[in-house]
């Protein structure tokens, strides 16, 4: 794919992704997981260091080669995650979340392996809900200005509970797309739309990862400006 040079536009700015799915544990080896392969997360780590950006990239359970230039760090589950975006995020001038985070974790980690019982039916899976992390970065904006992006995987109903999310969330721009069970997740390309607080709305056409990171990066140059 042909791409010309990319503006230098995020050069002495530090941005701060986080990519990929968390997992929460059962037992030492079982875990509530995700279908997030990190890829659109990892493009917009590439992108932004071509655009000049010193790069935090928080990679939860990827299995992708680090992206040159930039700072990895990794994090199992959605506390080690939001342990690590905070702390990330403390001078960044942007945030964005394409990670998967679990709503819920078991409610109970078994430190030895559970065993299924002769001719019982299991035992149900108590859960508990996890931080919302984009909602309290989006609240607390660690450094003002700072710009919040999120992103939401919809199944139905795709754009209105997208703006009804944004709203929750309180980012500043996020990203919209419709998943099943042969979009998005895994693959190379994506569609989306970006939705902004300020009621903008951005469609991106079917195409790869990176063309819909640029795209973000555009608007969040736009805010930071
Ligand atoms: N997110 C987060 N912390 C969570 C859950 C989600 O930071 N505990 C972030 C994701 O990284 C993503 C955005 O919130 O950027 C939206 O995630 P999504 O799962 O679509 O939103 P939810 O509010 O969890 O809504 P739903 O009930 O549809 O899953
Ligand atoms: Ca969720």
């Amino acid at each position: 794919l042909a791409r010309g040079p990319q503006p230098a536009d995020l050069a002495g700015r530090h941005v701060v992704i986080s990519a990929g799915g968390t997992r929460e544990p059962l037992d030492p080896v079982r875990y509530l997981g995700n279908r997030s392969s990190g890829k659109q997360g990892y493009a917009l780590a590439r992108t932004a260091v071509a655009r000049g950006a010193r790069v935090t990239l928080i990679a939860a359970n990827t299995a992708l080669p680090d992206p040159a230039g930039a700072d990895l760090r990794t994090a199992g589950t959605a506390e080690q995650l939001r342990e690590a975006v905070l702390k990330a995020a403390a001078d960044a001038d942007a945030v964005v979340m394409a990670a998967a985070v679990a709503d819920f974790r078991p409610a109970v980690y078994a430190t030895g392996k559970i065993k299924k019982q002769e001719g019982a039916d299991p035992a149900p899976l108590a859960l508990v809900r996890n931080p919302d992390i984009l909602a309290e970065l989006s609240a607390a904006r660690p450094r003002p200005g700072q710009v919040v992006v999120g992103f939401a995987a919809e199944t139905d109903d795709v754009l209105a509970n997208g703006r009804a999310k944004l709203v929750r969330k309180g980012c500043d721009l996020l990203v919209v797309n419709e998943v099943g069970e042969h979009r998005a997740f895994g693959s190379e390309e994506n569609e989306a739309v970006i939705l902004g607080a300020d009621g903008s709305e951005t469609a991106v056409p079917y195409g790869p990862k990176e063309a819909l990171a640029d795209r973000i990066w555009d608007l969040v140059v736009t805010r930071l400006a």
